[in-house]
């Protein structure tokens, strides 16, 4: 007998026929009310999960007791409680890799938009406010030669250190946990504390993923450390970030400008103050936001799972200490 998946994300045709061959799927096609409802409803008779974007508390997965299987369709797993997860024995599963270069592509983006004002110059064309040559008050600040800092130094932080050393001959300095021999060899990277490199960089990149131990990581403090010609991107998570105390800094002209993907509160509601500030750019947390990227984000989850649903280890098993071989 075909074993029940619920599916909280949208699949392609092909995908969505790749997963009816193994599985009974129902599938909810928006997380609105009246989505939530249909999951809960689904719940009970679930084997395996499979979307993104939607906090999977306890309180919710005490709902599902067959479930053996959650393939999220994102790298980042912060919606998880994986403790939880691992104490039922629930494989969890993500989808790196696959979207590393397509989030490089997205933090190099923000740094080219925030360093050379692109989102604010297009607007003031688009608004025929364009009357004559730009003078001093509409430049910006260059790219190439600057200094990068990348705080995180995992998959994507490096392929952000590979456009800036490669493309763009940018010093690399990085903070992450441990020290990465490789990466500095690659990229002639220098390892800083994350004091140095507040301090040194012209570019502090975060792109790191949202844990205990990250929440809030940058605040005040670290704003102060930062010097007025600084720009901040932050492709990572919003939480890692005291929002507040950004607002300050960039009031302030603590730091020149911001290029933020990612928010403390998603969707950033309209009203933020953020949105008042021209020297920032906010977009929808589109990292890996392309048609490629995500149809292969969406073959791996489909992948991993069927292949926990099947009793085979998942390519990309989050949390090994449930696995049972
Ligand atoms: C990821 O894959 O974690 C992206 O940020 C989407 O959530």
């Amino acid at each position: 007998m075909k074993k029940q998946v619920v599916l909280y994300k949208k699949l392609s045709p092909a995908l969505m026929t790749r997963l009816q061959q193994h599985c009974d799927v129902t599938l909810i096609e928006s997380l609105d009310a009246d989505g939530l409802m249909k999951l809960r409803d689904a719940l009970p008779g679930a084997y395996g999960l499979l979307g993104a974007s939607l906090k999977l508390d306890a309180a919710l997965l005490d709902l599902a007791p067959q479930l053996q299987a959650i393939a999220s369709v994102s790298v980042g797993v912060d919606n998880y409680d994986i403790d939880y997860l691992t104490r039922r024995k629930i494989l969890l599963s993500n989808t790196p890799d696959v979207l590393t270069e397509t989030t490089a592509d997205t933090g190099f983006a923000l740094i080219l938009a925030t360093a050379r004002r692109v989102v604010e110059l297009a607007n003031m064309v688009r608004s025929g406010q364009w009357h004559r040559n730009i003078g001093p008050a509409h430049f910006g600040t260059d790219v190439h030669g600057k200094t990068l800092g990348i705080i995180g130094m995992g998959r994507i932080g490096e392929a952000l250190a590979q456009r800036g050393h490669f493309g763009f001959g940018m010093p690399v300095l990085y903070h992450s946990q441990s020290r990465k021999p490789a990466v500095e060899a690659r990229f002639d990277a220098q390892y800083r504390s994350l004091e140095a490199l507040l301090q040194e960089a012209d570019f502090i990149c975060l792109t790191l993923p949202l844990t205990a131990q990250t929440e809030g990581l940058i605040g005040a403090e670290q704003f102060a450390l930062m010097r007025p010609e600084s720009i901040f991107i932050n492709i990572s998570r919003g939480k890692v970030v005291d929002e507040a105390a950004l607002i300050d800094a960039l009031h302030h002209q603590r730091i020149r400008a911001a290029g933020l993907d990612v928010f403390e509160r998603e969707p950033l509601n309209h009203d933020s103050p953020l949105l008042q500030l021209n020297n920032v750019v906010a977009t929808p947390h589109m990292g890996s936001a392309t048609h490629e990227t995500r149809e292969a984000m969406a073959r791996c989850a489909v992948e991993n799972l069927l292949a926990a649903l099947a009793g085979e280890k998942p390519a990309n098993l989050v949390n090994p200490v449930a696995w049972q071989g």
